[in-house]
């Protein structure tokens, strides 16, 4: 475990902080929110899997307070270096494996990234946090970035997740993260790192990788493409606009209680069904096809192995403590994704590479119809 001095002078922690996984969906909405907010600095560690994608980030091309490091959360001496340099006040961590079916054909990198990477970006933080002089050692936070999936699965008309609820994750995406959330409480408990974990519903919005439900029904539908509906549909989630995401975060790591959960969710349970049929008649509006209604596109296919059937999250602890509400409503929140992948057709082009069509190929090639 490396030690680390006081800065140049014995200066105190720089305004700044480190972002892991700022270029994936929720990390770039993420810093574009940071900076907007709070003028800081975010460092952003990414490793660039096919899920990261820094033309997400190019409005900030240019701008000092967004500075980027291309390489792995596993990597502790890159961690450990990029600490000691910029001396930052907290880390926030989205960086991992995020997609529910890759973990399912392929679930050593969500184990690898998911449980050894945020294992080896504990030590790193712990090195440099526990020698910092007295404030700022108070001042430092470590946010963890985490799901409702490793809550398990509801039944219909089940009392929504609150963070009592045990873990109980059910696909190998979901036991990795809950693997990661032990690993940090472990981090507090043991060696008192001043931790808070966020645990979050489905997120939507810009800049979601057209591999996820949501961009995915948006991108098809555009092309005339089949809108895969796994099973029947009625699998129930709880969508939050992804800025509404960001603002929980800036609030939880200024003002949440170290070492507790917080859980954050849009209060918008709906079945998959209805939010394709939602983006069907926003495209049938600001798009019409002159083949008829997007929705004749809407395909049954073979359900996902495993499949959780229903979450919803409880965010009433947030509220209680922080005051925290969504911004956005659904109906607004949708329209205004619809519209921004309209908007950029580049941006979606461009992560239409080979590589994402050798995954659809994966994923999509042998489903059956249901
Ligand atoms: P994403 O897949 O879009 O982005 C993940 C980012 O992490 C990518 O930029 C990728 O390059 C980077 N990354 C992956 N492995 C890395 C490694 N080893 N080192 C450094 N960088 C690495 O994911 P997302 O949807 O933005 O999710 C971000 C976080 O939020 C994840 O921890 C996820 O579990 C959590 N989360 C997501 C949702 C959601 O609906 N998308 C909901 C709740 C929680
Ligand atoms: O609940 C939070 C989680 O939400 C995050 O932790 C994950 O990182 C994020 O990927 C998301 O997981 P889901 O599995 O819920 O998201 P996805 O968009 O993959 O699927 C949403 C629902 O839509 C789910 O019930 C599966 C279904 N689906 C998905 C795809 C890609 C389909 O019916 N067809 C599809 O083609």
């Amino acid at each position: 475990m490396a030690g680390y001095a006081p800065g140049p002078g014995g200066r105190n922690l720089d305004v700044t902080i480190l972002v892991t996984g700022g270029a994936g969906f929720i990390g770039a909405n993420f810093i574009h929110d940071w900076i907007a907010a709070t003028g800081e600095t975010a460092v952003n560690l990414d490793a660039l899997t096919y899920a990261g994608n820094l033309e997400s980030l190019e409005a900030l091309a240019g701008d000092p307070r967004h500075v980027f490091v291309r390489g792995d959360i596993g990597d502790r001496a890159l961690v450990e270096r990029l600490l000691g340099e910029h001396r930052p006040r907290a880390i926030v961590h989205f960086a991992a494996e995020s997609h529910v079916d890759r973990s399912i054909h392929g679930p050593g990198t969500f184990v690898q990234t998911n449980v050894n990477g945020t294992f080896e970006l504990l030590e790193a933080a712990r090195g440099y946090w526990s020698p910092l002089p007295g404030p700022d050692r108070a001042r430092f936070r470590f946010l963890h970035v985490s799901t409702d999936e490793v809550y398990g699965t509801l039944r219909p008309g089940e009392p929504a997740f609150t963070e009592e609820h045990r873990h109980l994750p059910n696909s190998p995406y979901a036991a990795s993260k809950a693997a990661s959330d032990h690993l940090v409480r472990a981090w507090h408990h043991t060696y008192g790192l001043p931790v808070v974990t966020t645990n979050c519903s489905n997120n939507y919005g810009p800049y979601q990788f057209p591999e996820k439900l949501i961009p995915l029904m948006i991108v098809n539908g555009l092309a005339g493409k089949p809108l895969p509906v796994y099973g029947d549909g009625m699998q129930v989630r709880d969508w939050l606009y992804v800025r509404d995401h960001c603002s929980a975060i800036r609030e939880v790591l200024e003002r949440g209680r170290i070492g507790e959960t917080y859980n954050v969710g849009g209060w918008n349970e709906k079945p998959n069904i209805e939010i394709v049929h939602t983006i069907c008649s926003l495209l049938d509006e600001l798009r019409p096809d002159p083949a008829g209604s997007h929705a004749r596109l809407v395909t049954h296919v073979a359900d996902r192995p495993g499949h959780d059937r229903r979450y919803a999250i409880d965010a009433r602890k947030l509220e209680r403590e922080l005051g925290w509400r969504p911004a956005e409503t659904f109906e607004s929140g949708i329209r205004k994704t619809v519209r921004w992948y309209l908007d950029n057709a580049d941006w979606v082009r461009n992560v239409q590479t080979g590589s994402y069509r050798a995954w659809l190929d994966q994923n999509y090639g042998h489903r059956e119809h249901a």
